[in-house]
């Protein structure tokens, strides 16, 4: 028997703009209830669609194109990439909910997919009937199912509810059956789509410890996700996605420091000309200023001193809502900050209806490059969400009079304090 997992040549998913994305996911569960359990599969845009006239350049968009890569039976592969880069297409062409446009992909063994949640379950099925059903498509026996049964039920934490439809369950209860059914039913390969972006810190330790066992019983793993420290956890290999093209395949630590680096190239270009962005688009952020204060722009900060985050917009909107998250060099989310937490100290600005200005009194970064994701809301609903929106260096300073550490090894913040010292 071949070595190899999963292989991907030539793969491109051409996507045509504004077509109904509803009816793309009701056809999920069929595709995937005909699914040859078991038996090596092959996934190649069929002859019936090509030249329909489907995806005119002027109306379509390439999600992916000329991917190739190979996965070896037992491997852990990453696979990261900026909002939009295409991860997602990629899973859903190796779990057959969706067909490539050019090329094939070539998937060896029994599947196991946690994609975006709403994949693989009947709503009108209970939690029960789904988790036999999914055995059943995965090609287990009963009596299989079974004995993993119980081990499923008490992981999610639903046994009250086994026995009630999953369009009652909250998106929680339901993101928690599904990732015990994509684990514990003993897939071959498991492909996993950003499980860390919801639930509670709690499950989500769960969800890396439960792929970790997968992932140690030799059993191949597709992981997605924005959490880099859990891709370099988890993962031995990791592929950057760039544009819906292969833009590297190495070693976790390399895909990983390669992946920043873009981060970085990226936010060279001006901010309103990027088109790696998601959300509804009424409003957009334009240009992000960070600044000491008592200095101009730049981007520069200063331990211990204070710090300005200034984020432009293309027009007012009511409701609006600003939230940014620093992270480190390692990628590491260092804090958040989220306008419509309010406090009383927060204030009206009487000179502009499109710049959110967020002040910190004293900066306590340590010294080092960050970068910042920034989404903008209006009435609760996402208009503009941009990755690395901008990114910006902390030199060394004093907080609370007392010098800051530079390395960064201990961590990158520091907190003030003062120390009672013996008598000598
Ligand atoms: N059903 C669809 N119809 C039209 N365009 C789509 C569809 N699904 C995805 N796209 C587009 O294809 C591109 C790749 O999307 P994909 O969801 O694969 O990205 P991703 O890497 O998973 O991003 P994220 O990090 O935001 O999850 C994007 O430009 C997206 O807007
Ligand atoms: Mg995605």
């Amino acid at each position: 028997m071949s070595d190899v997992a999963i292989r991907v040549e030539g793969l491109g998913k051409q996507y045509r703009i504004g077509r109904d994305r509803t009816r793309a996911r009701y056809k999920t569960l069929r595709e995937q209830m005909m699914r040859a359990a078991g038996a090596p599969f092959r996934v190649i845009r069929s002859a019936f669609t090509r030249g329909n006239g489907e995806g005119r350049a002027e109306e379509s968009i390439w999600a992916l194109k000329d991917v190739s890569f190979e996965v070896k039976r037992g491997e852990v592969l990453g696979v990261i990439g900026r909002n939009g880069a295409g991860k997602s297409t990629l899973l859903k062409i190796l779990s057959r909910i969706t067909e490539p446009t050019e090329g094939f992909a070539e998937v060896h063994g029994r599947v196991g997919s946690l994609l975006e949640v709403g994949t693989g379950f009947h709503p009108e099925l209970s939690g029960r009937e789904n988790i036999y059903l999914n055995g059943a498509i995965l090609g287990m026996r009963r009596g299989e199912i079974d004995r993993k049964f119980d081990e499923m039920v008490a992981f999610a934490e639903v046994e009250k509810f086994i026995d009630t439809p999953v369009k009652h369950y909250s998106s929680g209860m339901y993101l928690r059956l599904a990732f015990a059914v994509a684990a514990h039913l003993q897939p071959e390969i498991l492909l996993v789509d950003e499980v860390l972006a919801v639930g509670d810190a709690e499950f989500q330790k769960k969800c890396l410890g439960k792929m970790q066992d997968v992932a140690q019983e030799g059993r191949t793993v597709l992981f997605v996700s924005h959490n880099l420290a859990a891709v370099q956890s988890l993962c031995s290999r990791g592929i950057v996605l760039r544009n819906g093209s292969v833009w590297m395949n190495a070693g976790v630590r390399d895909a990983v420091a390669g992946y920043l680096r873009t981060m970085g190239s990226v936010a060279d270009l001006p901010l309103w000309e990027r088109k790696d962005r998601t959300g509804k688009g009424l409003v957009r952020l334009t240009s992000v200023d960070i600044a000491t204060g008592g200095t101009d722009g730049s981007n520069a900060l200063i331990a211990g001193w204070p710090a300005e985050f200034v984020f432009h917009l293309t027009s007012a909107c009511t409701g609006v809502a600003c939230t940014f998250t620093i992270y480190d060099e390692r990628g590491q989310p260092v804090a958040n900050f989220n306008s419509a937490r309010r406090s009383s100290n927060d204030t009206v600005n009487p000179d502009s209806d499109t710049a959110l200005i967020c002040t910190l009194e004293e900066n306590l970064l340590l010294p080092g490059d960050y970068r910042i994701n920034v989404a903008i809301s209006c009435e609760g609903e996402l208009q503009d969400h941009v990755e690395g929106a901008a990114t910006f260096s902390v030199s060394e300073g004093l907080v609370h009079g007392r010098p800051v550490s530079t390395n960064s090894r201990f961590g990158c913040v520091t907190l003030p304090h003062r120390w009672l010292l013996p008598r000598s």
